[in-house]
């Protein structure tokens, strides 16, 4: 079980603290998926990030199985089992595909596990094990790879950052089979879209840096809406 307590982070903006997440407080089990939804700027990159040791949140804590990650570097955490994919993902002039997925699995792979993983994200592997990560593979592409170097690392908490996007329409039931499919694991999916949230187990609304509403998928989608979360919390007016 993953879990964040108490955990604010905030930054200093010319001279002005800026709040980015504020007493933020969360569970996440095993083998669940859980979507995290909200606004543009409402800390869901920051949270990310902040779990995988990007940024150091300012209070609280973050522990995995009850031990703390909050002073571990990322390469620690990576060898705890997390495991990120970004929202915008990195390229890595001459580095070829098949090196990356080597590397971010740890060992190597011969050519039908490279298949299995590339086909799993829609690419075709002959066409794209000897290509450089570069500024040459169109955004679709590389969002591709990187979810497929996400996969290929077996990771026990998989973050992934908005994996929708730059995906084009016909590719989304491919890609929530993905998410559908990677099970016994925790899987966080920073996501704006309905077909993710629809298949999420549980989902979580931020707002300013604040959780509005959490649970389980049937409850709080109808509310996502309408802006009713503050019913889940028993306000009159949410
Ligand atoms: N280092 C920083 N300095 C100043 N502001 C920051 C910093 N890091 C994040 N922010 C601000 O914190 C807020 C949350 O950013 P974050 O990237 O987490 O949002 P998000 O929910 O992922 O948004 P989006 O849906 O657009 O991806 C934004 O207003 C952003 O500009
Ligand atoms: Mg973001």
């Amino acid at each position: 079980m993953l879990e964040i307590k108490n955990l604010s982070y905030s930054v200093d903006e010319n001279g002005v603290k800026k709040e980015i997440l504020k007493n933020i407080n969360l569970s996440f089990s095993d083998d669940k998926l859980y979507v995290i939804t909200g606004n543009n700027g409402s800390g869901k990159s920051t949270l990310l990030k902040i779990i995988m040791g990007i940024e150091k949140q300012n209070e609280g804590d973050v522990l995995y199985n009850k031990k703390s990650l909050t002073n571990m570097s990322i390469t620690e955490r990576a060898k705890e089992g997390v495991s990120i994919a970004f929202q915008k993902p990195v390229t890595f002039k001459g580095l070829k595909v098949k090196d990356l997925l080597d590397i971010t699995a740890g060992k190597s792979h011969n050519l039908s596990a490279m298949c299995e993983i590339l086909s799993k994200v829609g690419l075709c592997a002959k066409d794209y094990i000897d290509r450089e990560l570069d500024e040459r593979l169109s955004g679709g592409e590389i969002k591709r790879i990187e979810l497929a170097m996400a996969l290929s690392r077996n990771a026990k908490i998989s973050l992934f950052d908005e994996p929708e996007a730059g995906i084009d329409l016909w590719s989304f039931d491919n890609l929530t089979q993905i998410f559908s499919n990677n099970k016994n694991k925790i899987n966080i999916v920073v996501s704006h879209q309905k077909q993710i949230l629809s298949i999420a187990d549980e989902i979580i609304l931020l707002k300013n840096g604040e959780v509005v509403c959490k649970g389980e998928k049937g409850k709080v989608l109808p509310l996502l809406d309408g802006n009713g979360c503050g019913r889940l919390r028993g306000e009159q007016n949410g």
